[in-house]
């Protein structure tokens, strides 16, 4: 989704804004640009704010807005810089941000605004969200002689903070403030205040990079505004998550956080280095690549300190900002399961369904988030709702989960892998999972954290319903303990998968069986193969096989089946043989025992142990490992697929 990164500084700010939008890349974009203040002619533009905006990669706008002449370069100490994802108005150079708005001539006819330069007062802005009001504000805004230049909701903002405008950036903000519905982080620059920068958010991430003093190896000092630390990696030494319905208000050597109601308040500094020490590539090429080797290390961390089945685990907000709360009282008033979640997230809510009601045999339902929040439910006030989330601020998934409490739901869980996210802040329970950030849109270690925690839910839920034999928990602990090792031994199979990636490369089209808890597994390697390598692939439970997908099969269609040794084997192995007689081509992950043996047509890579009820964290490694593979055979970007975005803030 779009990404700001704005500063305001001693120094030229260009590079530093350019080059944090190249760190915000994984989050996903189609056009982007930076805007600066700058008091002489640069770029062809008259003094002023100034702009570059582009429809292709960021390296793109870093060549134009740096020039080997001065005349072609574009530098300023006060700038705002923006990735855009699409939402109102195609991806088009004049839908890109930031915008721009600049005092109207008075009486002048529609199109004679002075929008790019001038001696009016200019207004230059980047906003991450939707606003959901801005057609009835627009309307007023036409009426006042403002002209547009764009379909965006942004421009909106832009226009209304210039028309609140009287000498004060940071009153005219506020007042504007007060008229938007909907979600946004909002950087903000005016050329008639050239040491000012001012931001807000609600409902969408922004931090506040602070750099009062100059930094020890760059030298510069200021304060910038970006929607994720990581654009800001290396330029200050700390930061702070701005809290809903924060302002700010920045020079380059003091800034003031206030709240909606003008309050100033203090929030707490975190240190850059710690946050951002994880998102280098390091000798990986791709960051898909890298994650899917931390799995071992982020199931380790994510476990870490787990001693027994206890609820308490779910009352610690781990690192977040939230108060304990009682876990075991609302796990004992529970009695079922309702899972809202998102792509790869859902995906492992529908595995723990399997669990939970095996394991714990509490009724378990799991919802599309952006279905459940739209349809009439049967709401029931016992139920534990599970929200699960990498990201924390998947808009689909905080409505929803917004939704669930309109009807009574009060009982809240989230897993969650951002432990200052809204969807943290937003529910009474956590597990913070420990997958560290997780740069590529595909995401790989996220989902197996995720199901490392929802599988320690199920079993704590089982004790506190006493439905867990002291032994079962021991042999569990041990089975998950065991979790990273047994990790390392699949990764190691990645020569094997690079083989059928070989094929895959040629094919357009692809079917993934799998049966019980393994069904879930291969929605996600089918997921997994169409987002990064474009190839289409369909996951369906093997028996529905000859219920109508064995038309589509040929021996042009390799069927990937997850066949681990469990009770459904022998099913399993009938409905490959449905395959079979039609020439299809199995792709087959069996374990040890199976007597599946590799002939042709029937490739067979044997994982290295059976897994029991935690055999789906094994199983969907060498899936993620034949997507990431066949992608490179084909060429297709890994870390940033097109039309997908990292974190999805819009609904
Ligand atoms: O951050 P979330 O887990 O809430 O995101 C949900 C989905 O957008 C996400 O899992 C998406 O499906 C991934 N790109 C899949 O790899």
């Amino acid at each position: 989704m779009c990404g700001i990164v704005a500063g305001v500084s001693n120094k030229n700010v260009v590079s530093v804004l350019v080059e944090g939008l190249q760190r915000l890349e994984y989050r996903g974009y189609d056009s982007c640009g930076v805007a600066v203040y700058s008091a002489h002619a640069q770029m062809g533009q008259l003094a002023g704010l100034q702009r570059a905006r582009s429809t292709q990669r960021v390296a793109e706008l870093k060549a134009q807005v740096s020039g080997d002449v001065e005349a072609q370069r574009l530098e300023g100490s006060l700038g705002i810089a923006h990735t855009r994802w699409a939402t109102h108005g195609a991806p088009l150079v004049h839908n890109a941000h930031p915008h721009f708005s600049a005092q109207f001539a008075p009486g002048s006819s529609a199109g004679s605004a002075s929008v790019s330069s001038g001696p009016s007062v200019q207004i230059g802005l980047v906003h991450n969200g939707i606003i959901e009001n801005y057609e009835e504000i627009k309307a007023r805004l036409i009426l006042l002689g403002y002209v547009f230049m764009s379909q965006t909701d942004t421009e909106v903002v832009a226009h209304l903070i210039h028309s609140h405008y009287a000498g004060d950036l940071m009153q005219a903000l506020q007042a504007s403030l007060s008229e938007l519905q909907g979600a946004y982080a909002l950087a903000v620059i005016c050329d008639q205040e050239p040491g000012r920068l001012v931001g807000a958010r609600q409902g969408s991430p922004l931090v506040l990079g602070l750099g009062g003093e100059a930094h020890a190896k760059t030298g510069f000092a200021g304060h910038f505004l970006a929607s994720d630390a990581m654009a800001l990696a290396g330029v200050t030494p700390g930061f702070v998550f701005l809290s809903e319905g924060d302002r700010v208000d920045l020079s380059v050597t003091q800034y003031t956080i206030v709240n909606t109601q003008g309050e100033r308040v203090e929030r707490e500094v975190r240190a850059m280095e710690a946050y951002t020490q994880g998102a280098q590539l390091g000798p990986y090429q791709h960051y898909m690549q890298k994650e899917i080797f931390e799995q071992p290390q982020a199931i380790a961390d994510t476990l870490e300190g787990v001693q027994g089945m206890v609820p308490d685990l779910f009352d610690a907000h781990r690192g977040g900002e939230h108060p304990a709360s009682a876990a075991s009282g609302v796990f004992a008033a529970i009695d079922r399961v309702l899972i809202l979640a998102c792509g790869t997230s859902y995906y492992s809510g529908l595995t723990a369904k399997y669990w939970l009601e095996s394991l714990a045999q509490l009724p378990t339902s799991v919802e599309v988030a952006s279905e459940y929040r739209y349809r009439d439910s049967v709401p029931h006030p016992n139920t534990l709702v599970v929200c699960i989330s990498q990201s924390g601020e998947t808009a689909d998934t905080l409505a929803a989960l917004k939704h669930a409490q309109s009807l009574g739901m009060k009982h809240t869980l989230t897993i969650c892998n951002v432990a200052s996210s809204a969807m943290v802040r937003e529910c009474a329970l956590a597990y913070v999972t420990r997958a560290g950030v997780e740069v590529g849109v595909a995401s790989t270690k996220a989902f197996t954290t995720q199901l490392a925690a929802l599988f320690l839910l199920t079993l704590v839920l089982a004790k506190v319903k006493s439905r867990l034999s002291a032994k079962e928990e021991a042999r569990h602990l041990q089975a998950m303990r065991h979790l990273p090792a047994a990790l390392q031994a699949v990764l190691a199979l990645e020569p094997l998968v690079m083989s059928w990636a070989e094929d895959f490369a040629a094919k357009e089209n692809a079917l993934f069986l799998g049966r019980g808890l393994h069904y879930p597994i291969a929605l996600e390697g089918a997921l997994k193969l169409k987002e990064i390598t474009y190839i289409h692939a369909e996951a369906y439970p093997a028996g529905e096989l000859k219920h109508g997908p064995l038309a589509l099969v040929t021996q042009d269609m390799p069927i990937v089946t997850v066949a681990p040794n469990d009770v459904l084997l022998e099913k399993l192995k009938s409905n490959m043989q449905e395959v079979r007689a039609r020439g299809g081509v199995l792709y087959v992950l069996a374990d040890q025992g199976t007597h599946i043996q590799s002939e042709e047509g029937l490739h067979v890579i044997r994982m290295p142990e059976h897994y029991g009820e935690l055999s789906p964290l094994l199983h969907v490694v060498p899936l993620q490992l034949l997507a990431y593979h066949t992608a490179l055979k084909r060429g297709t970007d890994v870390d940033k697929p097109r039309n997908l975005a990292k974190s999805v803030t819009v609904e």
